[in-house]
């Protein structure tokens, strides 16, 4: 009885000792940031499991403030979530943090991080950094891109235009195609028939490209528990059909490389792999056309994809916005990107929210704080947008809210940072922009937009996934409204030149005549059409009949 007592006694001492330690919050030591209640050897991550990581931590900030400290396994990681600090580690402490932590998807997908996003801060990282933004991201050859983004965005429209007014569409599916067409053609100088395989495996990749949700990530030194989980053995995968889709190309590519003077970045960069000053390897070509790819495409769909949800479910600012659109194009055969510059404002849901993770290259201080060497930077840009001390009501869509505001989508002001700031900031921003802001304006000039099977717009789901890049969790599906004359013919209410594939059916030739008015492009006179035929069974026209529809009928009556 009496021993049973003295184990029971010691039982109940060992449950108490536990539970001691398992809920006293941990008082911050001196010189250390604060930080919430830790477990041993898990540190702080039972406070973000169940939570998406990035509304998990920003809760955690809300209690423990805009500079705190978290444990993630043995990670050491601060996290900043007020302009304040972001403005200060990404000015005063830029260099110090412009490393990037080791990750298994920079290993394994990043070509042993020798792209861009996952490279350690030097050299090598910087003379990327510099090609790319030379030969494809500057704001010039941005603005070349623009005939190509028009391309594209027309064939979108008219892509949906052909599955028929009030039919819903996985509107996620078209938006990311036409990003990656727009991607694949500045990069690579013309569209590549992989597209669709290197789109959804790079969106794989993103996915498990989370920073703490999996046991490499929090337990990095402990090689021999990544095999447990299965992340390795799943990137690794990715990265072999990665792999091959990106030899794919680059050997298309080769066999039809352009003249010196209309290089497209992979020229240039297959031209250094014989340079001396950059000598670069096939790997490491193949891990920055990754990076374009999988930095580029997913960012700028994902932001079009969170603006339209946020747009239907705020219907007044989808018909003002509508409304300027129309105004402003009036008349216009084609939307061009000086007339929307200034009407689409920049309620923009940043696609990283986190950012990419930083780490410390030298111990530093921070407000006093000491901060070792390799510890972790989150820059909590969606706790930062929410940031009450600096937005009003910042849970709620208000786009207007950026009229006349000095603050700047490029982050000056530090409050609003969807492309991050300092020495890593996206390098990509102007053409992200430009690839953000033209498709959007189309999708909301040529269609009104509703939920499909009546559903009311504020049902529409709107929770994120959890990856490098915050995804919607459901697809976008949405019922496109135009003014449908001859369903299904790829005709609709656009005023634009094109070359249409003209109906057969006699019926459908009256209803052209009947609902449209046509002329010629570039105001030519209808004597000027050249009528040559090509010879062959049936006398066709030898050139394409490009026709621009009036105004229709239809709208005027
Ligand atoms: C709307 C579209 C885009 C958004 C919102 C966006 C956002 C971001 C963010 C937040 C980062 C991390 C910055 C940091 O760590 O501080 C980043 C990095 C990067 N982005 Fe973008 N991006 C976009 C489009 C693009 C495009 C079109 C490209 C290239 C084709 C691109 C290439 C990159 C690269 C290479 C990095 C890594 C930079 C480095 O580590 O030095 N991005 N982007």
């Amino acid at each position: 009885m009496e021993a049973i007592s003295v184990i029971g006694f010691a039982i109940a001492l060992f449950i108490f000792f536990i539970f001691k330690l398992l809920i006293t919050p941990s008082k911050p030591k001196k010189n250390q940031l604060p930080e919430p209640w830790r477990i041993p050897i898990i540190g702080h991550m039972h406070h973000l499991i169940g939570t998406i990581p990035h509304r998990g931590v920003t809760e955690l900030a809300r209690k423990y403030g805009p500079l705190m400290h978290l444990q993630l396994g043995e990670v050491s990681t601060i996290v900043v979530s007020s302009p304040r600090w972001a403005k200060e580690i990404l000015t005063t402490h830029d260099i110090t943090f412009a490393d990037r932590p080791e990750t298994l998807t920079g290993e394994i997908v990043g070509y042993h991080n020798t792209d861009i996003v996952f490279a350690p801060y030097g050299e090598y990282w910087r003379q990327l950094r510099k090609i790319c933004t030379l030969e494809l991201l500057n704001t010039k050859k941005v603005k070349s891109f623009q005939t190509l983004r028009n391309e594209e965005c027309w064939s979108t429209v008219n892509e949906i235009k052909a599955l028929g007014s009030g039919k819903p569409i996985d509107l996620s599916k078209c938006i990311s195609k036409l990003i990656a067409r727009i991607i694949s053609r500045a990069t690579f100088g013309k569209g590549i028939k992989e597209e669709r395989v290197f789109t959804e495996t790079v969106r794989e990749a993103i996915e498990l490209t989370g920073g703490f949700d999996d046991i490499a990530d929090i337990f990095p030194s402990k090689k021999f528990l990544h095999h447990l989980s299965g992340k390795r053995a799943k990137l690794t995968k990715i990265q072999k059909k990665l792999d091959k889709v990106i030899d794919n190309i680059i050997s298309n590519h080769s066999g039809s490389r352009s003249s010196s003077s209309r290089e497209c970045l992979l020229d240039v960069l297959l031209r250094h792999k014989d340079e001396a000053e950059l000598p670069l390897t096939s790997d490491n070509v193949k891990a920055v056309i990754f990076d374009m790819f999988a930095a580029g495409t997913d960012t700028s769909s994902v932001v079009i994809e969170w603006a339209i949800s946020e747009l239907i479910r705020c219907p007044r600012v989808m018909k003002e916005l509508q409304a300027k659109l129309r105004e402003a194009v009036k008349g216009k055969e084609r939307i061009e990107e000086e007339d929307i510059q200034d009407l689409i404002n920049y309620e923009v849901t940043p696609p990283l929210p986190l950012l990419m993770p930083r780490e410390c290259r030298e111990p530093c201080e921070i407000n006093g704080y000491n901060i070792a060497n390799k510890t972790k930077l989150l820059v909590n840009v969606f706790g930062i947008n929410r940031d009450p001390e600096y937005w009003k009501d910042p849970e709620s869509f208000i786009p207007e809210r950026f009229e006349n505001s000095p603050i700047n989508i490029m982050g000056s002001e530090y409050e609003y940072l969807p492309f991050g700031g300092g020495r890593r900031m996206c390098p990509g921003a102007s053409m992200g922009l430009a690839n953000v802001e033209l498709p959007l304006a189309n999708l909301l000039y040529y269609f009104d937009w509703k939920l499909p099977n009546g559903t009311s717009h504020d049902e529409l789901d709107m929770t994120e996934l959890f990856g490098a890049v915050a995804q919607r969790k459901t697809k976008l599906v949405l019922v496109p409204m135009f003014q449908d004359i001859m369903d299904g013919s790829g005709l609709g209410s656009n005023k634009n030149p094109a070359t249409w594939e003209l109906p057969s059916r006699i019926d459908n030739w009256l209803i052209c005549c009947y609902y449209f008015d046509w002329k010629l492009p570039n105001d030519s006179k209808g004597e000027d059409l050249d009528m040559v035929e090509v010879f062959g069974a049936s006398v066709q026209r030898k050139n394409e009949l490009h026709m621009v529809l009036e105004p229709y009928r239809f709208s005027q009556n």
